[in-house]
C-alpha cells in the first residue's frame, strides 16, 4: 500500500534493465506512490524487450538514450514534458557500467580507453543528465535529483577497479552541481551509496558473492536490498526532504561505519581452525 508520496509528480527514471534493477524497482513504488514519470535507457536495452513490460505495466513512455550524448538527453527531456504536460519535478540516475570490469582488466592494468568509457558512462552522464536539464529549465522548482553510488568511492574494496574512481568524481559532480542547482533553481541533487545488490551491473563485479556475504556480516542491519533502495528514494523525491541536498547518503545497513563485526570476526576465526600456526605471521 502506498502513501500517495509523490502524487502529482512528475519523474524520468534513467537506467531500469529487467526486474533486478535497482531503477526497476524505483519505477515501481514510485508508480505506487502516485508518480507519473518516463523511462530512458539505451536504444540497445530498450529493444531487449524487457524494460517495455515495465513501461506498460507504468504506464511510462519509454524513451531510447544514450546517456553520454547530450541530443539524446535532450530529447529526453522534451519528450519526456510533452507526454507528461510540464516540468520535471524529479530525476534517477541509475547508471553504470566498466568495460574494464567486464573484460577483466585489473587496477595496475587498465585499458585507458576503456577507462574513459567508464567515467564518462558512469559519472559525467551524470553531470550531462543535470546540465541538459539546467539548460532547458526542465526541473520544477523543489525538484529533487539522484544517483546511485557505492562506498567504494571512499574505501577501496578489492575488484570495484575504475567503478571506485566513477563513483568518487559521481559523488563530486552531485556537490558541484547540487550548489548551482540549489542556488538557482531551488533544486536538490544528492547521491545514495547503496551496498552491494545482486543485478546484471553489481554481478560483473569480482568476487561479488564473497563481498555481498562480508558486508551483510558487517552490517548490522544486514544489507540494503533494491526495493529497500527504491523505498530510500521515493522519500528523497518527495516533499518530506526538501532541505537535503549535496549528500552523499548511505543506504547500506550501517557497513560504513563499521571496522570489525562479531558475525564477520566469527567467520574470519573459522578460517584458522584448520590451519598450521606455524604458517602464519
Ligand atoms: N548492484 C550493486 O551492487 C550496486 C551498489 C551500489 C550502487 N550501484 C549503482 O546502481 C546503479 C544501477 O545499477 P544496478 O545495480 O541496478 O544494475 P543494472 O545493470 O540493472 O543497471 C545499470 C543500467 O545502466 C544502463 N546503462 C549502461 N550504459 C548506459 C548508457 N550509455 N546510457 C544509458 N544507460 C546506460 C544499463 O542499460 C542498465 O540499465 C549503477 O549506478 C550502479 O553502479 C549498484
Amino acid at each position: 500500500m502506498g502513501y500517495n508520496l509523490l502524487k502529482g509528480k512528475k519523474g524520468i527514471i534513467f537506467g531500469a534493465l529487467n526486474d533486478k534493477s535497482i531503477a526497476w524497482k524505483v519505477a515501481e513504488k514510485a508508480y505506487e506512490e502516485g508518480a507519473e514519470f518516463t523511462l530512458s535507457n539505451t536504444p540497445v536495452a530498450c529493444r531487449m524487450g524487457e524494460v517495455i513490460e515495465l513501461s506498460k505495466k507504468c504506464n511510462a513512455e519509454l524513451i531510447p538514450a544514450d546517456a553520454t550524448k547530450v541530443e539524446d538527453l535532450e530529447e529526453v527531456y522534451k519528450k519526456s514534458m510533452e507526454v507528461l504536460g510540464g516540468k520535471i519535478d524529479f530525476v534517477l540516475h541509475s547508471i553504470g557500467m566498466s568495460l574494464n570490469v567486464r573484460k577483466k582488466r585489473v587496477y595496475h592494468d587498465l585499458d585507458y580507453n576503456y577507462l574513459q568509457k567508464t567515467l564518462d558512462i558512469s559519472a559525467i552522464s551524470f553531470h550531462k543528465v543535470m546540465q541538459v536539464g539546467f539548460k532547458l529549465d526542465a526541473i520544477n522548482q523543489g525538484g529533487s535529483i539522484l544517483a546511485l553510488s557505492y562506498v567504494a568511492a571512499q574505501r577501496t574494496l578489492y575488484g570495484y577497479n575504475d567503478m571506485a574512481d566513477a563513483k568518487a568524481l559521481l559523488e563530486s559532480i552531485a556537490r558541484s552541481f547540487g550548489y548551482i542547482f540549489g542556488r538557482e533553481r531551488r533544486v536538490r541533487v544528492n547521491t545514495i551509496s547503496q551496498s552491494p545488490t545482486p543485478t546484471t551491473a553489481g554481478s560483473g563485479v569480482k568476487g561479488i558473492d564473497g563481498l555481498m556475504d562480508f558486508s551483510d556480516r558487517m552490517s548490522p542491519l544486514g544489507n540494503a536490498s533494491a526495493e529497500d533502495c527504491a523505498n530510500y528514494c521515493v522519500v528523497m523525491f518527495s516533499d518530506l526532504t526538501k532541505k537535503v541536498t549535496m549528500q552523499n547518503l548511505y543506504h547500506d545497513g550501517g557497513f560504513s561505519s563499521m571496522g570489525m563485526s562479531m558475525r564477520a570476526m566469527t567467520q574470519y576465526n573459522k578460517s584458522f581452525e584448520n590451519e598450521d600456526v606455524s604458517t602464519k605471521y
